[in-house]
């Protein structure tokens, strides 16, 4: 045996070796997902946990500032990673963040142009974003703010996918695509006309979506109900609003936290599972609809809200 032989024997031996010992890739390990809403609430969750798995984490918000908030905070646990020369991206390691407005084509356009640059591709989109405009003291919702809810709630979200599918298409690669709806989708109630309308509408677009985008791209959605902790979507005016409504003792001069926890307290009590439900509980749906763990459900809503009788299809 000459020497170049036994070096290539040994050498691959060890190189073997050497890959062996590697640590087993994450589920997750070099996929790019998209997280829209990621500035908040159950879009920041989302975030911190598919990067847990590996994931690389494009962070997309309205608002810009809490966007590279979560983006940064992910950053600092997983490390940099290497700029893009002359993309104006800094950054491409493990997350980035960036602005943009669901409702408006050009700017979904723009954002997903620059995750092109950063990562160059997309595995998965998830979109949470979403608003809730309560109806006015007489009970009223304005047409205006009626167009917004459905412009975020519904055709924002149709937007997100229906640009994402141009791409999932030019790939060629299985995605995935995960809405936020609402308990609300299927429970009507006083008080939320406009919400639960577009909520019921975002649960029909997922399974229109499935069909559109079938058999490439999974579409799924999640519907939580009463995420207090973390969510803006509850601020003071509107704890104090329902813990009123349900009959809940409080003092005006209750710090706003202690007024979430009496109301998240009391959603809980009747779920059925009477459990609180956090952010991460929804995370941990959207992680199984995005992984190949759900690789055979589309089309689907699945419900994270405590267990909710009324909810319950039929
Ligand atoms: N929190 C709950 O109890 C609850 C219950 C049922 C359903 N949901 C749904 O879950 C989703 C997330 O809720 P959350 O509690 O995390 O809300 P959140 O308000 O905490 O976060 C939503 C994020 O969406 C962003 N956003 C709003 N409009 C946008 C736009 N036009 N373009 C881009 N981003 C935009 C906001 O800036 C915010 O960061 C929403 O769709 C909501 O309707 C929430």
């Amino acid at each position: 045996m000459d020497q170049q032989e036994a070096f290539d024997i040994e050498y691959w031996l060890l190189e073997d070796a050497k890959l062996r010992r590697q640590p087993p890739e994450k589920e997750l390990d070099r996929q790019i997902i998209v997280v829209v809403g990621a500035g908040a609430g159950i879009g920041k969750a989302t975030a911190h946990r598919l990067v847990r798995e590996g994931a690389h984490i494009v962070c997309v918000d309205l608002d810009e500032a809490s966007a590279n908030q979560t983006a940064q905070e992910i950053i600092a646990k997983y490390g940099e990673g290497i700029g893009v020369a002359g993309t104006g991206i800094s950054d491409c390691g493990p997350a980035i963040g960036l602005a943009c407005d669901i409702t408006v084509r050009s700017s979904v356009q723009q954002m997903y142009e620059a995750v092109m640059l950063a990562y160059g591709g997309i595995d998965a989109v998830v979109v949470t974003a979403g608003i809730f405009v309560p109806p006015d003291k007489a009970g009223y919702i304005a047409d205006r703010l009626w167009e917004k809810t459905f412009a975020i709630n519904v055709t924002g979200a149709y937007i997100v996918a229906d640009e994402a599918n141009k791409i999932f298409t030019q790939q060629g690669l299985p995605g995935a695509i995960v809405l936020t709806t609402s308990a609300n989708a299927i429970v009507a109630k006083k008080g939320s006309l406009a919400y639960d309308s577009s909520k019921a509408a975002a649960n029909h677009l997922v399974r229109e979506l499935a069909v559109e985008m079938a058999p490439l791209v999974r579409v799924n959605a999640v519907a939580p109900a009463t995420v207090v902790r973390g969510s803006t979507m509850f601020p003071r005016d509107r704890v104090i609003a329902s813990l009123t409504k349900y009959a809940i003792p409080f003092s005006e001069e209750e710090e706003t936290e202690s007024l979430r926890e009496k109301l998240a307290v009391f959603y809980a009590k009747r779920s059925l599972t009477q459990l609180q439900i956090e952010p991460e509980d929804q995370a941990e749906a959207i992680f199984l609809l995005v992984s190949q763990r759900l690789a055979r459900t589309t089309g689907h809503v699945i419900p994270v809200d405590g267990g909710l009788q009324d909810g319950f299809l039929r």
